[in-house]
C-alpha cells in the first residue's frame, strides 16, 4: 500500500535522513510518504508465508525457598537464571538466514516467567562482538522495563558491563504485568535493541491466573519490531542522521508476518511495542473490536474495546484479547497496522499478522461461547493492587511538574537541556504523589515519554480524559504531534536516581534523556553492584554461570 502522492525509494530515504539529521524537523507532508520497491528493499515479497513463533520460556538454573527482603520488597523465594549476550543467525524473512545479537543468541530473547513474590536474579555475561560501526567493545546494561528495581539494578545508561564481564540482577517481582526486558547502553541503546537485545518478561500471580481469562496455548505473547534488510537479508542499520528507524518489514515475535492458527474461542495476547521508532495503530480487518483488558503496569478495572483508536508507541505494553469464535472454519482474519502521523509507510507496513482459524483446533480447548464472560473477566480486578482511584492520587498530589520534549537546535532536549549524567531535573520526596506534565508542542514528531521506577495513571490527554484503552497503570506515554499529557504518581518505592527518556531509541541516545531522584541516599547506581570478570581458564562462561551464588 502506498500512502500519500510522494513515492521514494529507500535511496532517497537515506539521502534525505542525511539532510534531516544536519537541519531540523522532518517537513510535514513528507512525514507520511509512499514507497516504491527498488534495489535497497529487503528481499521479501509477501506477507503472511511464516508461520507463528511462540517465545519459549527461559528455565531457571536453580530455584530456591528462603525468604528474603531486597530493599523494600520481601520475597519467598529466588530463582537463578543465566543469560549470554552474544550473536546468533536465525530465519527473520523467508530464504534467509540473518545474524542478530541476541540474549542467548536469539531475537527476540527467552521469555522469562516469575511468579509474583518471588525474587528473580539474572546473571547477564557479555560475550557481544566488537561494534562493527566504530570497532570499539559492546558495552551493554539491562534494563528490565516495568520493574521498581533497586538504582544499581536499573539498567542506568553509565551503569556497562564489559566483554569479558558479567552482571547480576536482582529483580523482586512485586506486581503482576507484562514486562520486557532491554539494552540501555549510553548512546547505543537504539543500535543493541535493533541488533536484537530485547525480550519480553513476565510477572504473573495466583489472582490474575484465577480469572476467566484465556490460557494455556490462547495466552499468547507478542513482540513487535519493525526492520530493514539489505539484499543479503542481513539487517542494516541507519538512524537517518539521528532521526528514527523504521524498517520496511514487520516482524513478530522476530518472524516477518508471520500467520498464526487459531481455534473458535478467544485468545489473550501480551504485546510490546519493541520498535525502535515505529508506533502502530492497531485494528482487525473485519472491523470487530479488540478489547484491550491491561496496560503497561498490569491488568485494568475492565476490558475497553477499540475498534482503530488503539495506539501502541514504543515500549507500551497492552494485553488484549480477540475473539475468533464467531468466525468461520478457514476464515483470515489480520492484524492491521493502521496509519498514524510521523510513521513512514511501505509496501506491507499496514500488516502485522495474519489468523487463520482452524476449527480442528477447537477440541483441544473447547470454544468459549457465553458472551458475557467476555465483559465479566475482569470483575473484581479493583481488589488486586490496591488499585488507588485516580481521584485519590489527584488529591494527594504535592507538586506539578512541567517537561517539554522538543527538537531543538538540532538536538532531542527535555525543557532544552541534553542528557547528563552529573544534573539531576526533579527531586521528589520518597513517597511524594506528583503531577508530571508531559508536553510535545511540535508537530513533526511523536514521542512515547517512559518514566522510570513507578506505575502512572493518566489524568488527561490535551485537557480531554483519556481514551478507555489507555486508562489503567502505565509507565509510558504517547505523546502525539502537539499533545500534551498529564499524569499522576507516587514516587517511590526505592530512593535514588532513575531516567526518564523518549523510548524512541534514537532521540534517547541522542540524548533526550534526563533523570530524576527520588527521596535522599539511593544507592549508588555504578558502585553498588559493579560488574565482575568471568574468570580466566573458563572458555564457556555458560559452563561457570550456574554457580549461584557468586
Ligand atoms: Cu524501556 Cu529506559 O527504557
Ligand atoms: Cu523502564
Ligand atoms: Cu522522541
Amino acid at each position: 500500500m502506498n500512502i500519500g502522492s510522494k513515492r521514494i525509494t529507500r535511496r532517497e530515504a537515506l539521502k534525505f535522513g542525511a539532510l534531516a539529521g544536519g537541519s531540523l524537523l522532518l517537513p510535514i507532508g513528507l512525514e507520511r510518504r509512499g514507497y516504491a520497491k527498488g534495489a535497497d528493499d529487503s528481499p521479501v515479497t509477501k506477507p503472511f508465508t511464516l508461520d507463528f513463533k511462540r517465545l519459549p520460556v527461559l528455565k531457571p538454573v536453580k530455584s530456591t525457598n528462603t525468604p528474603g527482603s531486597n530493599g523494600e520488597q520481601d520475597f519467598e523465594g529466588t530463582d537463578y537464571y543465566v543469560i549470554t549476550q552474544r550473536p546468533g543467525r536465525q530465519q527473520i524473512i523467508p530464504g534467509y538466514t540473518s545474524t542478530i545479537w541476541g540474549y542467548n543468541g536469539t531475537f527476540p530473547g527467552p521469555t522469562i516467567k516469575q511468579r509474583k513474590g518471588r525474587q528473580a536474579v539474572v546473571r547477564h555475561i557479555n560475550n557481544l562482538p566488537k561494534d562493527p560501526r566504530d570497532g570499539k567493545p559492546s558495552l551493554f546494561t539491562v534494563h528490565l522495563h516495568g520493574m521498581a528495581s533497586l538504582p544499581q539494578y536499573d539498567g542506568y545508561a553509565e551503569d556497562l558491563t564489559a566483554p569479558g564481564q558479567y552482571k547480576d540482577y536482582y529483580y523482586p517481582n512485586d506486581r503482576a504485568a507484562t514486562l520486557w526486558y532491554h539494552d540501555h547502553a549510553i548512546g547505543k541503546t537504539a543500535y543493541h535493541v535493533y541488533q536484537g537485545l530485547a525480550a519480553m518478561y513476565l510477572v504473573v500471580d495466583d489472582y490474575e491466573q484465577s480469572l476467566p481469562l484465556p490460557k494455556g496455548d490462547r495466552d499468547v505473547t507478542l513482540f513487535l519490531h519493525d526492520k530493514w534488510f539489505n539484499n543479503a537479508g542481513q539487517p542494516v542499520y541507519d538512524d537517518l542522521g539521528q532521526t528514527h528507524i523504521m524498517g520496511d518489514v514487520i516482524t513478530v515475535n522476530g518472524v516477518a508476518w508471520p500467520k498464526m492458527k487459531v481455534a473458535q474461542g478467544r485468545y489473550r495476547f501480551r504485546m510490546v511495542n519493541g520498535s525502535i521508532s515505529r508506533s502502530y495503530r492497531l485494528g482487525l480487518s473485519t472491523g470487530d473490536p479488540i478489547y484491550v483488558i491491561g496496560t503497561d503496569a498490569g491488568l485494568k478495572q475492565k476490558a475497553a474495546p477499540t475498534t482503530g483508536e488503539f495506539r501502541v508507541g514504543m515500549a507500551e505494553r497492552y494485553d488484549f484479547i480477540i475473539d475468533f469464535s464467531k468466525y468461520k472454519d478457514g476464515s483470515q482474519i489480520v492484524l492491521q497496522n493502521l496509519d498514524l502521523p510521523i510513521n513512514i509507510e511501505y509496501d506491507n507496513t499496514n500488516l502485522v499478522m495474519r489468523f487463520d482459524v482452524d476449527a480442528s483446533l477447537n477440541n483441544a480447548s473447547p470454544p468459549e461461547s457465553d458472551p458475557t464472560r467476555l465483559t465479566n473477566m475482569l470483575a473484581g480486578n479493583e481488589i488486586i493492587r490496591a488499585v488507588t482511584p485516580i481521584q485519590d492520587l489527584i488529591s494527594q498530589s504535592k507538586r506539578t511538574r512541567k517537561w517539554q520534549f522538543a527538537r531543538n537546535g538540532g538536538e532531542w532536549t527535555i525543557n532544552g537541556k541534553i542528557w547528563d549524567k552529573d544534573r539531576v531535573d526533579a527531586n521528589p520526596g520518597l513517597g511524594d504523589v506528583e503531577t508530571w506534565e508531559i508536553y510535545n508542542s511540535g508537530g513533526g514528531w511523536f514521542h512515547p515519554v517512559h518514566i522510570h521506577l513507578l506505575d502512572q495513571q493518566i489524568i488527561s490527554r490535551n485537557g480531554k480524559p483519556p481514551s478507555e484503552y489507555e486508562k489503567g497503570w502505565k509507565d509510558v506515554f504517547y505523546a502525539g504531534p502537539n499533545e500534551s499529557i498529564r499524569v499522576v504518581g507516587k514516587y517511590g518505592p526505592h530512593p535514588g536516581r532513575y531516567m526518564m527518556h523518549c523510548h524512541n531509541t534514537v532521540h534517547e541516545d541522542f540524548d533526550m534523556m534526563t533523570q530524576f531522584e527520588v527521596g535522599q541516599g539511593g544507592d549508588d547506581l555504578i558502585n553498588a553492584a559493579p560488574p565482575k570478570p568471568v574468570p580466566a581458564g573458563i572458555s564457556n562462561p555458560t559452563q561457570y554461570a550456574p554457580a549461584f551464588p557468586a
